[in-house]
């Protein structure tokens, strides 16, 4: 599974964004260890705060199943799901990928026509973990 393909996916994904509120469609495609992909989309609520992001949504279906090893996500997101530039991860979403990856964790970030790399750390330096800070 490439780059490219992963992203492909995270922007089939985006069509399945339930965004009537914000109108922002995101999507995401979780690439796990052994190759199987999770696809995601935000799923939003008329009291707001149970709305769920895209990368989560993928993480939880992903967990459910039973994966708990990581490689990569794509993530993409724009105005009734045109992608105008990239929509990188919030916070509480990086928080759910600290919990199950690891520094190296790749995000590819899509943006309009092109994607960037980061990884987990630069998105989360400095991070609560519970193998390093729940040890004691
Ligand atoms: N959203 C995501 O799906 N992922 C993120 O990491 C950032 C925000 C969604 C939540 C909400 O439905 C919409 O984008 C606008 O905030």
């Amino acid at each position: 599974m490439t780059p490219e393909q992963l992203n492909e996916l995270a922007i089939e994904a985006m069509g399945h964004a339930y965004a009537p509120y914000s109108g922002y469609k995101v999507g995401a495609a979780l690439l796990c260890a052994d190759g199987t992909v999770y696809q995601g989309c935000n799923i939003e609520n008329a009291s707001f705060t149970p709305t769920v992001c895209a990368e989560r949504s993928a993480f939880f279906k992903a967990i459910y199943d039973g994966h708990r090893d990581f490689a990569a996500i794509s993530v993409c997101g724009g105005k009734d799901g045109v992608i105008s530039g990239s929509f990188p991860p919030c916070g509480v979403c990086r928080q759910v990928m600290r919990e199950f990856c690891d520094d190296d964790f790749k995000v590819y970030l899509i943006g309009d026509g092109t994607y960037e790399t980061v990884t987990l750390t630069q998105l989360l330096p400095h991070s609560f973990r519970a193998d390093t800070h729940m040890n004691g």
